[in-house]
């Protein structure tokens, strides 16, 4: 086996030394403009301490308004956070229930803390499948927060990068046929462009948190020159020392974007 599971006690250091990352070094030296996270282990964080998972998914959906507001102290660009995805409705019916309501509880809780923080704040995704009364909520908060100019806290919820690819392909397939665009005209920036994370730069920084080492449909054309973070530190522990952590191995990555260092 090429990877190791490991054990708690290494899980527990790694959360300890994520803690020693000194915050002005990371501070001093470029960040990344768009982080992206997975957030994963609610589930298996809950279990491992006797509770239900909805319980994880609670802690998970406080941390949310803990790392954004860390983020935004950072003055980071965007952030990206996957709390929902075109699959997760296979999960049992009364988690994918409790998963519904929690955004409304997250956006009626979180308002006042966006607004004071001057975070715009979107969600990506197929929303017209969500519940009505998570619809509203939606439209409230993104309305709320239209016009805000610091960082840009995108939720992904019912988002699936694949279906975001088919209707980007779709929308300028019909251009092309109503003879609104030549095939001429498509290029990288026409593609991000009918994406659903239009305006937003690319992915520097993608984090999957809870030790799995795969994307899960996320971002796929964002993160063509991401660099990748795989953390075995479950989703409610990642805390604001797990972030400076993940930002400073980003800061001693040789970035070349395919090309040779001079
Ligand atoms: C994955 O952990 C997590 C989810 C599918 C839900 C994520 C939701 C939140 C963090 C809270 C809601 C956030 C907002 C912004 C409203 P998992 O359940 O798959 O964990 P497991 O892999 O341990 O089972």
């Amino acid at each position: 086996m090429l990877f190791k599971k490991k054990s708690e006690l290494e899980v527990l250091e790694e959360i300890v030394s994520s803690t020693v990352v000194d915050k002005e070094t990371v501070l001093g030296k470029p960040l990344p403009r768009h982080v992206a996270i997975i957030l994963d282990g609610n589930g298996r964080w809950a279990q491992q301490q006797g509770k239900p998972r909805v319980f994880g998914h609670q802690a998970g959906m406080f941390n949310v308004e803990h790392i954004a507001e860390v983020a935004s102290g950072m003055n980071i660009e965007a952030m990206t956070l996957y709390a929902f995805s075109t699959e997760n409705w296979k999960r049992a019916a009364e988690e994918v229930a409790f998963l519904m309501k929690l955004p409304i509880r997250f956006f009626d809780r979180f308002a006042p803390t966006l607004m004071r923080l001057n975070i715009k704040t979107k969600v990506l995704g197929n929303k017209e499948e969500l519940p009505e009364g998570l619809q509203t909520a939606i439209r409230r908060i993104e309305q709320m927060t239209a016009n805000n100019t610091g960082m840009k806290l995108m939720i992904a919820l019912n988002y699936g990068a694949q279906d975001e690819i088919m209707g980007m392909v779709k929308k300028i397939a019909n251009k092309v046929k109503e003879a609104e665009l030549s095939l001429d005209d498509i290029d990288s920036k026409l593609i991000d462009d009918h994406l659903l994370t239009k305006g937003l730069p690319p992915v520097d920084l993608l984090i999957r948190t809870s030790g799995e080492q795969r994307i899960s449909n996320f971002l796929l054309w964002q993160i063509a020159y991401a660099e990748l973070y795989f953390t075995e530190i479950p989703w409610p522990a990642f805390k604001e020392g797990a972030l400076l952590e993940a930002i400073s191995q980003f800061q001693q990555r040789d970035r070349r974007f395919g090309g040779v260092k001079k």
